[in-house]
């Protein structure tokens, strides 16, 4: 979907828009990275600080930039610059635009090798390879999947090549269709599994997990992973929403739009989690097992179940399906730019930029495998106290922890700042066509409440308040 066919290019209706929009947000971010994000930080705490960051910074930062992109009406790049000058400010904001291609760019290299694993799933569970296996048998057959880069290979190639063949297309066409119908039954089949989990999962022990917070198992990086997460998950702080909202008619709430996406994508979420941390714990099976958690729990569940080869294969389907309505979100910030940048036809720009991702990825391929032993150790001295950003981790987990940890939650303060204090109120409050103490609260959120959240648990990583704390005790 770019400019060039937006002419027909309004969502057809507002319905469709939050459709759209789910897609993009629920991937995954909802299926994948949220349980195990929870698993390695502990729990029920790190699920807290994520649900107020969603609710606090997540769903204004969305009204902002649904709000923009339907005011500037096109790539994030154009749109920062247009409305920065239509404000009297300076051109430059568009390099926020340019952060935010980057991140999507650097975001797909990664996701398109995750959504791969879950390609190869769906033979594995249709043949029945996880029929009455246990739990290490499953771990096992995992870790021989990661540990060979060719097939690896294999699939992140056919889910880059399924990710830009539609964004080729301009995603209007079938991507409009299939997430109408899709994203309801990946939650009918998510139901399914929950109540496989209620019976057969150590169910009271895994919501306790979940729901219950233990504030001695958070570290400042768990809250900065949590923050870093309500963005990645509801796709802000990237253009991608921007960019979605700008095809959006004139006449829709906003803000109404945001808290459906943002509510769809946390149940979605939390679901997931109550499928997955039962299993678990009826199984010994360790939490913070990391990337492969939703890999080694599920086919569990699926080789237990009656008829678990056809859901498990299903389930698998609606995955990759989830995954690619986001992939497309991800690219088309990028590919909209080149069209208009270079004017070079869609085709050509989708090309182009897929080989370039496809050829990043393979750093996460071969993260797994031949290069699981480059890893790298960032850190800073801050006086006597030493802080770690990240230990070991390899080119996947240092990828993974920039884009997510820093540059949405960088992206998303400037674009709650540009949004609250540079856009003039009569624009805003205009665009939005609120009632008065909504826009106000809104206005409230995006001017104090999300850029102090953010900077706080940035300096609280840095240690900077511990600092300050010395200084004054
Ligand atoms: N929100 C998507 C997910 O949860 C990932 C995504 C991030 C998509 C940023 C677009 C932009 O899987």
């Amino acid at each position: 979907m770019s400019q060039q066919d937006s002419k027909a290019g309004m969502w057809s209706s507002r319905l469709i828009f939050i459709l759209a929009a789910t897609g993009s947000a629920v991937g995954l971010g909802n299926i994948w990275k949220f349980p195990y994000i929870t698993g390695v930080n502990g729990g029920g705490a790190f699920v807290l600080v994520y649900l107020f960051c969603i609710a606090l910074i997540g769903i204004p930062i969305m009204i902002s930039e649904i709000m923009m992109g339907r005011r500037g009406r096109k790539d994030p790049i154009q749109t920062l610059k247009k409305l920065a000058s239509e404000s009297g400010f300076s051109p430059l904001w568009s390099v926020l635009g340019g952060m935010g291609v980057l991140a999507g760019f650097l975001i797909l290299s990664y996701y398109s090798v995750i959504a791969g694993w879950a390609i190869a799933y769906i033979p594995s569970v249709m043949q029945g390879t996880f029929v009455g296996l246990q739990a290490s048998a499953i771990e096992q057959h995992f870790n021989a999947m990661i540990s060979e880069p060719l097939i690896l290979m294999l699939w992140h190639s056919t889910f880059t090549i399924m990710t830009m063949l539609i964004v080729a297309k301009g995603v209007r066409g079938g991507l409009e269709k299939a997430v109408t119908f899709l994203m309801p039954l990946l939650f009918v089949i998510l139901i399914i599994l929950l109540i496989y989990s209620f019976n057969n999962g150590a169910f009271a022990e895994g919501l306790s997990f979940l729901f219950a917070p233990d504030f001695s198992k958070i570290t400042s990086e768990g809250i900065l992973s949590a923050m870093g997460h309500a963005f990645f998950t509801l796709s802000l702080g990237m253009g991608a929403i921007m960019v979605y909202g700008s095809y959006l008619p004139q006449t829709a709430s906003i803000t109404g739009s945001a808290i459906w996406v943002a509510v769809m994508d946390t149940l979605v979420a939390l679901v997931a989690g109550m499928v997955i941390f039962p299993i678990v714990f009826a199984n010994q099976l360790e939490p913070a097992a990391g990337p492969g958690l939703i890999f080694q729990t599920l086919p569990l569940a699926f080789g237990q179940m009656d008829g678990g080869s056809f859901f498990g294969a299903l389930f698998f389907v609606l995955l990759v399906f989830a995954a690619w309505t986001s992939s497309i979100s991800l690219i088309e910030p990028a590919v909209a730019w080149m069209i208009n940048k270079f004017s070079c036809s869609r085709a050509r720009a989708s090309a182009y930029l897929g080989f370039l991702v496809w050829l990043v990825g393979l750093l996460t391929v071969f993260s797994f495998n031949i290069m699981s032993d480059v890893t790298f150790t960032q850190g800073m001295s801050l006086g006597s106290a030493e802080i770690v950003f990240f230990e070991n981790a390899t080119f996947f987990d240092v990828l993974d922890y920039l884009t997510s940890n820093i540059m949405l939650p960088i992206g998303g303060l400037l674009i709650a700042v540009f949004a609250g204090w540079l856009m003039p109120e009569f624009i805003t409050h205009n665009e939005l066509s609120v009632d008065k103490k909504i826009f106000y609260a809104w206005r409230f959120a995006v001017r104090w409440i999300a850029p102090i959240a953010v900077l706080i648990v940035f300096m609280n990583v840095l240690g900077i308040l511990k600092l300050i704390q010395s200084i004054f005790s």
